[in-house]
């Protein structure tokens, strides 16, 4: 398989988008008060160290070099191809406390975490951006029929098709002009730039930037079983919040293979070099460096030193995360503020929209 067949986007494409992005990570280091970050999770349980590695731990870094931060819970998506709304306020809750104890900091940074249903004028931009775009459009979405194709449902929601263009709002809502996802979103992001564009033009205004996204740069953190991606569906996960037993059970568990000579290979020795990849990134040594000093000791000698580097790498995190756990009025008065300046913000987008399009009373 292509990367094209497996992305749906054509490497061209890929790679403007990675050198688009590259630049961008430059110039946000040295101007970053030019910049709107905006990104967001669905609340589908807690986050695992592949979610810290790959993500959150760019978006602290950010939020301390004092970029202006949106972080998006997008409750209302997860009801278009899951059926989670008994658990959801928990799983917001939860993915509140995640990103408290990973260091985003509400009271100290211009960060503001907030669920996006909470938002009523932001979700009242996706009428006006539905009739941006066309219907085939939106079936052509690589992500979706991804995503359709995996539920394996044969009656798809409307809101499958159309949440792109919520996604869209998410963005636009705060003139967001970089966007930190994964490359599976690269698509949502090109939709958002494209109804920018078009909002632009139809209604003879220059009100929405075309936002551009981030690549996260750190190496893909593969699951227990060292052929796949870790994801909580995939039971191959440790979660951020796991305690130190469990971690060791977990890595324990982890799939390695027979022989005894440690190497940093990652071609014919995936699962062995995913976990000296997550010792390296909590050790701050490189990979080999680590494959060198366990030498001949086996996978034994690998998988002690991978827990414990976890585990002390994420003491602190959890700590914290156990104490905010007691704290349910802070983690709520969190949300709190994150709503009060998500709406300010939206309603001053919404009465400049309501202006472009001429709907002024
Ligand atoms: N669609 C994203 C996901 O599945 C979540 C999301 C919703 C998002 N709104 C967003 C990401 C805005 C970035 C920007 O993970």
């Amino acid at each position: 398989m292509t990367e094209e067949d497996i992305n749906g986007i054509s490497n061209s494409s890929f790679d403007k988008a990675v050198q688009k992005s590259k630049l961008l990570e430059m110039d946000l280091y040295k101007n970053p008060t030019k910049y709107r970050v905006l990104t967001g999770d669905r609340p589908t349980g807690n986050l695992h160290i592949g979610h810290y590695f790959g993500s959150i731990l760019n978006r602290v870094k950010l939020q301390n070099i004092g970029v202006e931060t949106y972080i998006l819970i997008a409750d209302y998506q997860v009801l278009t191809d899951r059926d989670v709304f008994k658990d959801i306020s928990k799983f917001v809750f939860e993915l509140t406390l995640d990103y408290l104890a990973c260091g985003l900091d509400p009271k100290e940074h211009k960060t503001y975490i907030f669920p996006h249903s909470h938002i009523p004028e932001l979700n009242q931009l996706l009428v006006p951006f539905l009739s941006l775009v066309s219907l085939s459009e939106l079936n052509k979405n690589p992500t979706v029929k991804e995503e359709i194709s995996a539920s394996g449902k044969e009656i798809i929601n409307a809101g499958m098709y159309t949440y792109p263009v919520h996604q869209a709002a998410d963005i636009l809502f705060c003139k967001s002009n970089v966007v930190p996802v994964g490359k599976d979103q690269l698509p949502h992001i090109e939709l958002t730039r494209t109804i920018a564009k078009r909002f632009n033009t139809k209604f003879n205004t220059n009100l929405f930037p075309e936002p551009i996204g981030l690549l996260s740069e750190s190496p893909m953190i593969l699951g227990l079983d060292g052929n796949q991606k870790m994801s909580k569906s995939r039971n191959n996960s440790i979660m951020i919040k796991a305690t130190e037993d469990e971690t060791y059970k977990l890595i324990k568990s982890a799939k390695t293979d027979s022989e005894r000579h440690i190497i940093f290979d990652p071609v014919n020795r995936p699962e062995v070099a995913n976990l000296l990849r997550l010792s390296s990134l909590c050790l701050g040594k490189s990979p080999e460096e680590i494959a060198t000093e366990i030498g001949d000791l086996g996978s034994g000698k690998l998988k002690q030193i991978t827990a414990d580097a976890l585990n002390s790498y994420f003491k602190e995190i959890r700590e914290r995360r156990i104490q905010l756990e007691m704290d349910k009025s802070y983690v709520r008065s969190i949300l709190q503020d994150g709503i009060k300046m998500a709406r300010q913000t939206a309603t001053e987008t919404l009465s400049e929209v309501r202006e472009a399009m001429n709907m002024m009373i």
